[in-house]
């Protein structure tokens, strides 16, 4: 018997995913799952359209997976958007395009967000974006704030190495301002954690993530999440962004479930085969 309180919108599920979700254990469902949302621009070239398409219709997938996973009661959800390396390297055109698309997406979205209990959080470095967008985030984040449901997170001129860097400073300096004076740099370095870089990154206030998805094919990480990813379970999907629905982010889940997470131990062993029961010899 499960111990654990089924989610109260189960029914607004469709009929395929409330089919997965029964195969599901409810006792092992993930607490925090980060997807790269990759291959709008492969999605837009397979129809002959051009790359804006693909993100067009990526945000539309966004708002299907975000309402799915509340509906699942999943705590908490975070999409890389849009990367350091993005803002850098690609051209102009796509980068306004996407900021007008995040713009587009929050204001015609917020709503469904508090229909949903969606509460919505940025990770990034978000003061480096253009100041419009800044105030519509500011706006959406501000909307959903007193919502209890799922936390979606969008990681946002997000980089992960660089996140790393900034923690390692401002934990050091953290340290160093409780010390009651100066401190030797040996001593200083010597009393930093793991415990003092986790409380100084972006997502301090979350578990790290169970599981991480990408979409499209691709075997890599693109300096997503590279600290709270140590121990995720990685799923990767052929699947375009645009084409990714609720059903496929619970059929990410029922694998997830199939692996053994052994952080580094040595996991369940084995289950012994139960006994023969003992035969009762016919008199
Ligand atoms: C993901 O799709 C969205 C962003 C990175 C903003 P891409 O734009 O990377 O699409 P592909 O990988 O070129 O197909
Ligand atoms: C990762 O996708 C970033 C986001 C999904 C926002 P990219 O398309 O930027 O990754 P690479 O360049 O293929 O590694
Ligand atoms: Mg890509």
């Amino acid at each position: 018997m499960s111990t654990v309180t089924p989610p109260s919108r189960l029914h607004e599920l469709s009929a395929d995913e409330m089919a997965i979700y029964r195969q599901l254990d409810p006792e092992q469902l993930p607490k925090h799952i980060a997807i790269i949302m990759d291959g709008n621009g492969r999605w837009a070239g397979q129809r002959r359209l051009q790359r804006f398409f693909g993100h067009q219709q990526g945000a539309e997938s966004v708002q299907y997976v975000v309402e799915t996973a509340s509906r699942i009661d999943l705590p908490w959800l975070t999409l890389y958007a849009f990367s350091l390396e993005n803002n850098l390297r690609r051209p102009e055109t796509e980068v306004s395009f996407l900021m007008r698309l995040l713009r587009t997406y929050l204001v015609g979205n917020v709503k469904r967000m508090n229909d949903n209990n969606v509460r919505i959080a940025y990770i990034g470095r978000i003061k480096d974006l253009p100041q419009e967008v800044q105030e519509t985030m500011q706006w959406a984040a501000d909307q959903t704030a007193r919502n209890t449901g799922t936390t979606l997170t969008l990681a946002l001129n997000y980089g992960a190495r660089v996140e790393i860097v900034d923690a390692v400073r401002d934990a050091l300096a953290k340290i160093a301002a409780e010390q009651s004076g100066p401190l030797p740099l040996q001593e200083l370095l010597a009393k930093l954690s793991e415990q003092h870089v986790s409380q100084a990154l972006y997502t301090a206030h979350m578990p790290d993530p169970d599981l991480v998805i990408r979409t499209s094919g691709e075997m890599r990480i693109s300096n997503f999440l590279l600290w709270q990813i140590a121990y995720a379970e990685i799923y990767v999907t052929e699947r375009f962004w645009p084409d990714f629905r609720g059903l496929h982010l619970l059929q990410a889940i029922r694998e997830y479930q199939c692996r053994e997470r052994r952080f580094g131990g040595l996991g369940n062993p084995p289950k012994a085969k139960p006994a023969e029961p003992e035969r009762v010899l016919a008199q």
